[in-house]
């Protein structure tokens, strides 16, 4: 269904849809590990069944034509390979640009042109990860079209480096190997420090994943994100007079604890003990998970809204409220902020037969607060990339 209409709508768009082949990649949900990836902590991300779907094919000449869907005002933009380090500021078509780009400089030369049209049914912008989506995507479909020899992981790597060299964000690997690397009904239990990861079936037992968008506008997010990231660095440094470690994600509370004072500065202590409590916090996480303590799960994720609120500093009253909300509703077992913060969504788990009046009384009370409404969306785990 969805497959047939892409494929009607690449053929208005481009004339015909001989040769074209169609594709989808995830997007993705932070479960718990926030703001950890950097600082060589770990990650218990999930890949989405919603997603970013694409129609495309190879051209004759050295063209790229991409067109999406979802900002059908801007056309069809044309731009030539030889131009690909021309980015246009503030176009959606850096993504996948900057993955042809990344492509070349890892040595596989994108040789002919595309004509690509997308489509994402994930909100822009809310921190599912629509940018990753996008990239891993443009990735799956250059490893297809010219059969380079590059694993998920490669493109996992690659869509990071794609969007630190060439869109200027120091994100982490979390968001694009969340994506590459989904497994259904999975979460993805990886360790950034050497990537190393394990799939952890997530049986809720009765209880679904509510995600909840606080729909605010998001301006200065990514640069208050390079700011925590270098104020983590900072202390990093600080605490390496002393102590041999190469990330804060080998720190234990106790160790942190102990040296903490080394930081020499109040913000930077708060900053950096967010990180090591937060990987710490995940690794406890997981275990619940496995000793199926869904309770002490449900706890550690409100621990990890907290930090996030108190010493990251990077919630919001947007977040804050959603999340403070949500917690006062019967049948909720745990609740936080997802993403970089600042906006964009929340996670929950909230048991099945509570989630209409939890929807209901949490938008009511949001809305009440905040002056505009926030959207739910109650999802399930999904798969990497595919052909459809
Ligand atoms: C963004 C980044 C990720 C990660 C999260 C915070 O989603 O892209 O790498 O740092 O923020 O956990």
């Amino acid at each position: 269904m969805m497959k047939q209409e892409l494929l009607k709508k690449f053929e208005e768009v481009f004339g015909d849809a001989n040769g074209a082949a169609v594709y989808f990649a995830p997007g993705r949900v932070n479960l718990i590990g926030e703001h950890t990836d950097y600082n060589g902590g770990h990650v218990f991300p999930c890949a989405l069944t919603i997603g970013t779907y694409a129609v495309a094919r190879l051209r004759e000449d050295d063209k790229l034509c991409l067109y999406s869907m979802n900002f059908e005002e801007s056309g069809i933009g044309e731009s030539r390979l030889a131009d690909i380090e021309q980015k246009t500021p503030g176009d959606w078509r850096n993504y996948p640009k900057g993955i042809i780009w990344a492509f070349g400089k890892k040595g596989f030369e994108v040789t002919k042109g595309l004509d690509i049209l997308y489509f994402g049914n994930i909100p822009n912008g809310s921190g599912l990860s629509s940018s990753a989506s996008i990239e891993v995507l443009t990735g799956f479909i250059l490893k297809e079209l010219f059969g380079f020899d590059v694993t998920n992981q490669d493109l996992a790597l690659i869509g990071q480096f794609s969007e630190n060299q060439y869109n200027g964000v120091n994100c982490g690997i979390m968001d694009q190997f969340a994506i590459a690397m989904g497994k259904e009904d999975s979460a993805i239990f990886l360790d950034t420090a050497d990537l190393s990861f394990e799939y952890a079936p997530i049986a809720l037992a009765g209880a679904k994943i509510v995600i909840l968008n606080t729909n605010k506008k998001r301006g200065l997010g990514d640069s208050k994100y390079n700011e925590r990231r270098a104020e983590c660095e900072a202390a990093l440094a600080s605490l390496q007079t002393k102590l041999s470690i190469k990330s804060l994600g080998e720190l234990t509370e106790d160790e942190f604890e102990a040296n903490k004072e080394l930081i020499g500065d109040e913000i930077k202590i708060k900053r950096a003990k967010h990180a090591v409590y937060e990987n710490q916090r995940t690794i406890k996480a997981v275990q619940a998970l496995k000793d199926n303590d869904l309770a002490l799960f449900g706890k550690l994720m409100i621990a990890s809204h907290d930090s996030l609120r108190d010493d990251y500093e990077v919630t919001g009253k947007e977040l804050d409220t959603l999340v403070a909300e949500a917690l006062k509703q019967d049948g909720v077992i745990g609740a936080r902020m997802t993403g970089a913060g600042f906006g964009g969504c929340a996670v929950s788990i909230v048991k099945e037969e509570a989630v209409a009046a939890f929807i209901e009384n949490v938008g009511k009370a949001y809305e009440e607060q905040i002056g505009y409404a926030a959207d739910f969306y109650v999802v399930e785990i999904g798969d990497g990339p595919s052909v459809l």
